[in-house]
């Protein structure tokens, strides 16, 4: 699946449509979407990859909206696989990539890629930081324990678009057509609720503009 967001945010993730149990506990009769975007800008951004199970797709979609192009950076909002399992080959493939993400994310990079030397490749960003992509800026909200304790997410103030990691997620993928609410429900349910306070602490944060 693949979408135009805005003019310059294009939708790459993919859908896991033959997945038996998310985190091996759910079931997904519907299927997953793993979802990654890129921004094009003077500078471009990934956001988020997806799980390894799906990495050729994905790197298909990428080529294809990179359109030749590199990118220049890579946010990582998420280190749970299904988001960020694609984060050491990259850094491999495009070696000039930087990987802007919290500092607890950065120190949770080795847990995941043992044999990657990340250091000089991260850049740490905390609550409200921004960063600047041409015409795009994007600014950065801590969300620790929506759903684990590294989370943030992006807001382009822009094209006023978030990038909300965990945060309304739901089972199901995007090429299947269903009703949102009750696999949405389902998903927090299970995955953020027992998060609620967190959860509640990022929906009162306010964007700049
Ligand atoms: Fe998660």
């Amino acid at each position: 699946m693949k979408k135009n967001i805005t003019e310059a945010i294009e939708y790459i993730g993919v859908d896991d449509t033959d997945l038996d149990l998310f985190e091996s506990q759910y079931i997904v009769p519907n299927g997953i979407s793993y979802n990654s975007y890129l921004i094009k800008d003077e500078k471009i951004a990934i956001v988020d990859t997806v799980d390894r199970r799906k990495s050729a797709d994905w790197w298909q979609n990428l080529e294809t909206a990179l359109n030749g192009k590199e990118p220049d950076y890579l946010i990582v909002q998420h280190m749970e696989p299904d988001h960020a399992g694609n984060i050491a080959a990259t850094i491999e493939r495009f070696p000039g990539v930087r990987i802007v993400a919290s500092e607890r994310a950065i120190k949770m990079l080795p847990q995941f890629f043992e044999d990657v030397d990340f250091s000089e490749k991260t850049i740490s960003v905390n609550e409200n930081d921004t960063l600047n992509l041409g015409t795009h800026t994007l600014q950065f909200f801590m969300a620790p324990m929506v759903h684990w304790p590294e989370v943030m997410v992006t807001y382009d103030s822009t094209d006023k678009v978030i990038f909300s990691a965990d945060a309304f997620g739901k089972f199901g993928a995007l090429s299947h057509d269903e009703d949102w609410a009750c696999e949405a429900r389902r998903y927090y349910f299970n995955i953020c609720g027992k998060y609620g306070i967190p959860v509640q602490a990022l929906l009162k944060k306010n964007c700049r503009t």
